[in-house]
């Protein structure tokens, strides 16, 4: 997976470096895992461009391996446990990653840990710093493909996050291409239909979620409906990828829902079963789908492992879709004022 190059060699000065990586919200969800973190079916997802994790790496060259994390000003013990066992395990494989003391210092535009795949832009995030490390040990260019592969071991969906638009991980015959080792960018083939589509993300509640989604996948395994899921998961990857690529809206937001509440219906038939939506996340499916059906404003939802509502619709409807969520959802957020006006970045 990793060069021969990145496996030698030697931190000798202090290396510090700077980077920022997006968060993704996926169409067709990855959910159960095969393998080294490779996932038991394809996924394909948007990559948004506010929601973002800015990280500081900083490095000191030392005989053992130790970490101090900050996160939003604070030292975060939680983390930095999660992400000094994850530097371990890489140091197995590429050693020089095991001789350096470690000041991470990371925040984000948005709630961590309340399901808006914070761990895919904080991983993504971690990944870059990481990957620049390594090439400034090994002398060598940091690959996109193996910066991919050590985001994909830190979060799985964070392997997504390296490449603006439509993205898609997941071997599939679909994809010419696809791999379950990296993801690709496929916002070429997709229809200009969904080009500067829009995310707005509505926080119903920014608290820590109680179940992580790595434990979530982890019941995968032995989910009595694994098996019809993930051919679920492939029927949903060909209707997406036949909507995304003809430029059907309709088709495309009835496939995310379906497959949001596929997520969420296989958290609470694991065992133990667990909730993650809360009462507001269901007002607003059924807010969503009640004005979607009086004004034919194509504005579907998808959610992903947390209680936050992602509503994804073509730029065209901004000005439509804002003033319904300001008279309509605005008060089952957070506060009355939990929404992020997301989405994809223009393409140059
Ligand atoms: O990237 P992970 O391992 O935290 O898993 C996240 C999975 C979902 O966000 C629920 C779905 C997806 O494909 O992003």
């Amino acid at each position: 997976m990793f060069s021969d190059a990145w496996k030698t060699g030697r931190l000798h000065a202090e290396f510090q470096t700077e980077t920022t990586a997006p968060a993704n919200i996926a169409w067709v969800k990855y959910w159960g895992k095969k393998g080294p973190q490779l996932p038991a079916n394809p996924s394909l997802s948007l990559t948004l461009t506010e929601s973002r994790t800015h990280t500081i790496l900083q490095a000191t060259p030392a005989s053992d391996l130790k970490l101090e994390l900050w996160f939003q000003g604070q030292r975060e013990e939680k983390f930095e446990k999660k992400t000094l066992a994850f530097l371990a395990s890489l140091a197995a494989e590429l050693p020089s990653l095991g001789h350096a003391h470690y000041k991470i210092t990371s925040r984000n535009t948005f709630p961590h840990s309340s399901g808006i795949a914070s761990s895919a832009s904080s991983q993504a995030a971690l990944a870059l710093a990481l990957g620049e490390l390594l090439a400034h040990i090994s002398g060598t260019f940091a690959d996109i493909n193996a910066v991919g592969s050590l985001a994909r071991l830190g979060s799985g969906s964070a392997c997504r996050s390296f490449f603006p638009g439509f993205v898609t991980w997941g071997e599939t015959s679909l994809i010419q291409g696809s791999s379950d080792l990296h993801a690709m960018d496929v916002t070429p083939q997709v229809h200009a239909n969904f080009h500067g589509a829009k995310d707005c993300i509505l926080i119903v509640s920014s608290k820590e979620k109680t179940v992580s989604s790595r434990a979530g996948h982890g019941q995968m395994s032995a989910h009595p409906y694994a098996h019809a899921r993930f051919a679920q998961a492939n029927l949903h990857m060909s209707e997406m990828w036949h909507a995304l690529t003809t430029g059907d809206w309709q088709k495309a937001g009835n496939v995310m829902e379906a497959d949001a509440l596929s997520l969420h219906a296989l958290m609470m038939t694991s065992r133990p079963g667990f909730v993650l939506l809360e009462p507001g996340s269901l007002e607003i499916m059924r807010l969503v789908r009640l004005f979607r059906e009086e004004s034919q404003v194509p504005v579907y939802f998808t959610i992903d492992a947390g209680p936050n509502m992602h509503l994804i619709y073509p730029h065209e409807a901004h000005a439509k879709v804002e003033a319904f969520v300001r008279h309509e959802l605005l008060r089952l957020t957070e506060n009355g004022s939990g929404v992020i006006w997301d989405g994809m970045g223009t393409l140059t």
